[in-house]
């Protein structure tokens, strides 16, 4: 190469090293959106980068969804702010929710994705045994496969985040809530919340049908005061860190993403504005690194509370105290920025409960894949899986409460079966509250269920007998006609799912007098009866239990609860559930609950009226089988604190039946 040559070579050199620098420089992303990065330094990126407005817009969550005629998807996605942080997603569409996400990518200044939430507490489509009767399988391998079929089918349809699970250590059964959690136990609330988070947030949230989990409603709520929602609850430190906090914490040990905080009271400090419990027990003892979320207009509630004077002081109150985003309210976007103005609130503040955010979106790798598959409903729902763990959790859950002369598992001589009450063909109540985008058209009834197992071999009549609820008892003269002529009647009986969930409470728990009723008349009869009840909470049975032969708590067992009761009852499957919550004689004797702590006079001091101890223990259920237990053999007879021990135990099938015992 000569000299001219070398020198126009260094001149073409210089010029390609510009236009690649040119080139790198206009294709150079922000870190933010650079996936190989941290995500601790993405989100410092993108906080140096966002406006205050943005960052609010971040800590707001909306609603929408609702109205998903897919002719309305462009105008309504037309009219949304791109740069909200989150919205409860309550259509089923993927499509609509991938426009929704696609103008938050492409037409918010810094492209930041939607967190879409939804409650999903027992299922989403797939609807399994709501919480309470999932606790009574004292399964955690089942519970946890739950949650994570109902996390895909969820995320199919667009949702990233539950607000599920529910750990409110509930001990009054009035509280309509009670049946969202695992009972009346702490230890019992903390490893199935556990199963749930697992489930719901697999190995690694980025992962594809993954959601993020949201631990509720920190903290004290199932103690409003005589089992009434949203009321005042009065929590010693002794309830809070011995029964409350434990579910929460293991909660938090287990990497939960979020927290929802109560709309509760917490002894003259709301949940929702509560420093102690969101920061200094959540955010510096636990360290959870996630975010908090209020719940639906708990912020708002503060002036109801009385602890604060206007929205304005409500959400200074808030987000003081450790909220970092607004449940629908609309208080922080209200309110925020005058709030920084006026220097109530520093922006450092705000970074930190903006990041907690961000950092759960950068998680859930929403940034990097914002968009969810877009497949049919065929493909999305009700799997084969989903269909076989509804069934099996649902017939896991239901608890034989007593068994006469073991008049189950149905018998051959029965030819002539009544089928008699107003669950028999129901398909709604069976699903239970929070059913998700469950659908009655979906759910096997027990008639169904019935007919399939045993109406090949017996005749089976069927009368309603009367309602739920009302005074209408023109129906049981033909309920007591086929009742006259069967072998065995199966009563079934309860509540509908109204009756419990939130706003649910009651001020007693015994079925209405016409349930009632309408076993009386039955029991004139002189046949057989099997009650069947369906609730979502234990029941006031003292004046039914001695009318009846045998009892099944079915709970509400989901999608497909009518085919596991009938594989029950006929003995297909034998039962092995057992109550993760007290039955009491009646609803005067609430609260009672297994580890009451020990009275100054044990003996004396009861109700004089009724007798000491609950009708069904937690713990108690029967089996079609016997089981033999031997002497418990301990490792060591001493513990020490973060020390384990193994306690074993030797349990024989002495009957005739296979069946599945769990020790407790
Ligand atoms: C209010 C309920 O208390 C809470 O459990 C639920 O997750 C939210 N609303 C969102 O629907």
């Amino acid at each position: 190469m000569n000299q001219k040559n070398s020198s126009n070579f260094f001149v073409f050199f210089c010029f390609i090293f510009l236009v690649n620098a040119i080139s790198f420089s206009q294709k150079k992303i922000p870190v933010y959106k650079d996936k190989n990065a941290a995500i601790e330094t993405r989100i410092n990126d993108l906080l140096k980068l966002m406006r205050l407005d943005e960052k609010i817009l971040q800590m707001t969550q909306w609603t929408y969804g609702k109205n998903d005629n897919p002719n309305n998807f462009e105008e309504k996605v037309k009219e949304l702010n791109p740069q909200i942080g989150s919205l409860i997603y309550r259509s089923t569409s993927p499509i609509y929710r991938n426009q929704i996400q696609k103008k938050a990518m492409e037409e918010s200044r810094l492209g930041i994705p939607i967190l879409f939430g939804f409650d999903v507490i027992h299922g989403y489509r797939t609807i399994f045994p709501i919480p309470l009767a999932q606790a009574s399988s004292w399964n955690l391998d089942l519970v946890k496969k739950t949650s994570e079929i109902a996390a895909k089918e969820a995320w199919l349809s667009g949702v990233n985040w539950t607000f599920s699970p529910m750990v409110d250590v509930a001990r009054d059964p009035r509280w309509g809530r009670v049946s969202e959690g695992y009972g009346e136990d702490s230890y019992v609330n903390s490893v199935f919340g556990v199963a749930a988070i697992q489930g719901y947030q697999g190995k690694n949230l980025s992962d594809k049908y993954t959601i993020a989990a949201c631990l509720k409603h920190y903290v004290g709520y199932s103690l409003s005061e005589g089992g009434r929602d949203y009321h005042y609850t009065d929590v010693s430190r002794q309830t809070l860190w011995e029964t409350l906090l434990p579910p929460f914490e293991a909660g938090v040990k287990a990497n939960v993403a979020t927290v929802m905080s109560g709309f509760n009271d917490i002894s003259g400090v709301p949940a929702s504005a509560n420093h102690y419990t969101l920061t200094e027990i959540l955010k510096e003892k636990w360290q959870h690194k996630g975010f908090v979320v209020s719940d639906w207009g708990s912020i708002k509630n503060l002036t109801n509370q009385r602890v604060a004077k206007d929205l304005k002081q409500a959400g200074l109150k808030a987000f003081l105290a450790g909220i970092d985003m607004d449940m629908v309210d609309d208080v922080y976007k209200n309110n925020l920025l005058k709030l920084v103005e006026e220097k109530k609130i520093t922006i450092f503040q705000i970074n930190n409960a903006v990041r907690r955010i961000l950092r759960i979106k950068f998680r859930l790798g929403l940034f990097d894949k914002p968009y969810v598959d877009e497949l049919s409903e065929k493909e999305r729902y009700l799997q084969e899986d989903a269909i076989s763990v509804a069934k099996e959790l649902a017939a896991e859950s239901m608890v034989l409460l007593i068994n006469e002369n073991d008049i189950l598992p149905l018998k051959k001589e029965f030819k002539n079966i009544a089928l008699i009450g107003p669950m028999v063909k129901d398909s709604i109540h069976i699903l239970g509250s929070w059913a998700g985008k469950g659908k009655p058209n979906d759910a096997k009834t027990i008639f169904e269920g019935l007919t399939n197992e045993i109406g090949a071999k017996s005749t089976l009549h069927y009368a309603k007998g009367c309602d739920f609820d009302g005074d209408d008892t023109s129906g049981f003269k033909k309920a007591i006609t086929i009742a006259k002529k069967s072998d065995v009647l199966l009563v079934f009986l309860g509540e509908k799912s109204s009756w419990s969930g939130e706003n649910g409470s009651r001020s007693t728990i015994a079925l209405p007098k016409i349930q009632e009723d309408l076993i009386f008349e039955l029991k004139k009869t002189g046949k057989p009866i099997v009650l069947v009840l369906s609730s979502g909470r234990p029941l006031e049975l003292y004046r039914l239990h001695n009318k009846v032969d045998a009892i099944i708590e079915m709970w509400q067992p989901g999608t497909f609860g009518g085919i596991a009761i009938a594989e029950i009852l006929s003995g297909k499957i034998n039962p092995s559930g057992k109550l993760p919550i007290t039955f009491p004689q009646t609803t005067g004797q609430i609260p009672i609950y297994y580890n009451m702590r020990p009275s100054a006079v044990p003996k004396m001091g009861h109700y004089q009226d009724i007798p000491i101890e609950p009708l069904y223990q937690f713990g108690f259920g029967l089996s079609y089988t016997d089981y033999q237990y031997s002497e418990i053999n301990i490792s060591s007879s001493k513990i020490k604190k973060e020390q384990t021990i193994t306690a074993e135990i030797e349990v024989t099938n002495t009957g005739n039946l296979n069946g599945k015992e769990t020790v407790l």
